[in-house]
């Protein structure tokens, strides 16, 4: 047909399998027993304690959302330098830590490229790379989610561009062992280890950046902060690495109230820290509570997450059933990932509500 645009379309897009985001709760309207405002949502591994209540005092009363945002992030730079024990020169900020991905992607790896990925892990780097038409090099985990080091060495080739590791991973919450990443760091490669949940392992690679060259750390405030709604997350970089993704970022890309909730949050640390040891109490009670559920085999999980193997049926029945009745979490049913179903650590509360629901679904 005359005009028809799609022809135009790059083909590798007409092919790409999308990242398979969570529902939000206001689209459940009608689908569960309970109302919207009742739902329990542990599907992403969001932070159910909510932001720090400075941010939303501060973006209440802030008065210049009609200027732009300081493209090079002055502060924010500063702020975030001191918390990792760098200089501000080592840091670049992204709406999310998606988007820093994007710019580390766009930055190393061109289309027919090779991008080491160990799979099951974060979708996004898959889709990401996918979408830049790179080749995804997929290195199995081992049935205990830990990585099969000899054969990720084995995988890097010439055209590797880019080592994606998720430390602790998602969806297990398993931490790699140092020893590992000093062999992926070994190989010379740009290797980015992505850092979301170093706040619940209380464990980083930060300090080998002096070392090594060729190591990007991704960090995001979505989960302690609580801010995933506001879409704010870093990297920690070289400072090479870090002008060159400055050079070719979007000028603005960091919204205002973003920015002003970050610098709100870092006066207020002792709050959060609080929250952060509430999160890390509460995960380990709810493994010890799922535990006891005969049917479910439980992951350990330095992150605040649970993964959990369904033992006596299909996962996806179960995240229905869990639906139903207002409480949703996260599964899978494919090779690699048969019956797992993923539970963000909520509150107490949140935990007594699912551990209940459990019973009476298995029972
Ligand atoms: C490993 C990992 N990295 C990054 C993110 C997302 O971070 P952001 O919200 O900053 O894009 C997630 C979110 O679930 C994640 O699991």
């Amino acid at each position: 047909m005359k005009g028809d645009i799609e022809k135009f379309i790059l083909p590798h897009l007409k092919t790409l399998d999308g990242y398979s985001a969570h529902r939000s709760p206001e689209t459940l309207k009608g689908k569960t027993t309970v109302p919207v405002s009742k739902i329990v949502k542990l599907d992403a591994n969001e932070n159910l304690w909510g932001c720090s209540p400075r941010v939303q005092k501060a973006l209440g009363g802030f008065q210049s959302f009609n200027i732009y945002p300081d493209s090079h992030q002055t502060e924010l730079r500063k702020v975030l330098a001191n918390y990792c024990g760098v200089t501000p020169k080592n840091i670049v900020v992204g709406n999310g830590s998606g988007e820093i991905l994007e710019l580390i992607l766009q930055l190393f790896v061109g289309a027919g490229d090779e991008v080491v990925n160990f799979v099951p892990t974060f979708d996004m780097y898959r889709f990401r790379a996918e979408l830049r038409n790179a080749r995804l090099v997929e290195v199995p985990r081992k049935s205990d989610f830990s990585i099969d080091i000899a054969r990720a060495v084995k995988a890097v080739t010439p055209k590797t561009k880019l080592i994606v590791l998720a430390n602790p991973n998602n969806p297990d919450g398993m931490l790699t062992l140092q020893s590992d990443i000093k062999k992926l760091l070994d190989t010379g490669v740009p290797v980015l280890v992505d850092e979301a949940y170093y706040e619940f392992s209380g464990e980083t690679i930060v300090p080998w950046l002096k070392d090594f060259p060729n190591l990007m750390v991704l960090r995001t405030f979505s989960k302690w902060t609580g801010l995933a709604g506001l879409r704010i997350g870093y990297g920690i970089f070289p400072s090479k690495i870090a002008d060159y993704l400055l050079t070719t970022k979007l000028p603005y890309n960091v919204n205002i109230a973003a920015q002003v909730a970050v610098l709100e949050s870092f006066k207020d640390m002792a709050y959060l820290k609080s929250r952060i040891k509430a999160i890390i109490t509460e995960r380990e009670r709810l493994i010890s509570q799922l535990k006891k559920i005969s049917w479910l085999k439980v992951y350990p999980s330095k992150a605040n997450f649970v993964l959990c193997t369904v033992l006596n049926g299909k996962a996806e029945e179960l995240r229905e059933e869990l639906q139903r009745r207002g409480i949703l979490v996260r599964f899978w049913d494919r090779p690699l990932m048969r019956d797992f179903i993923r539970i963000s650590v909520g509150k107490p509360e949140h935990t007594d509500t699912l551990i209940k629901t459990l019973k009476e679904i298995g029972g």
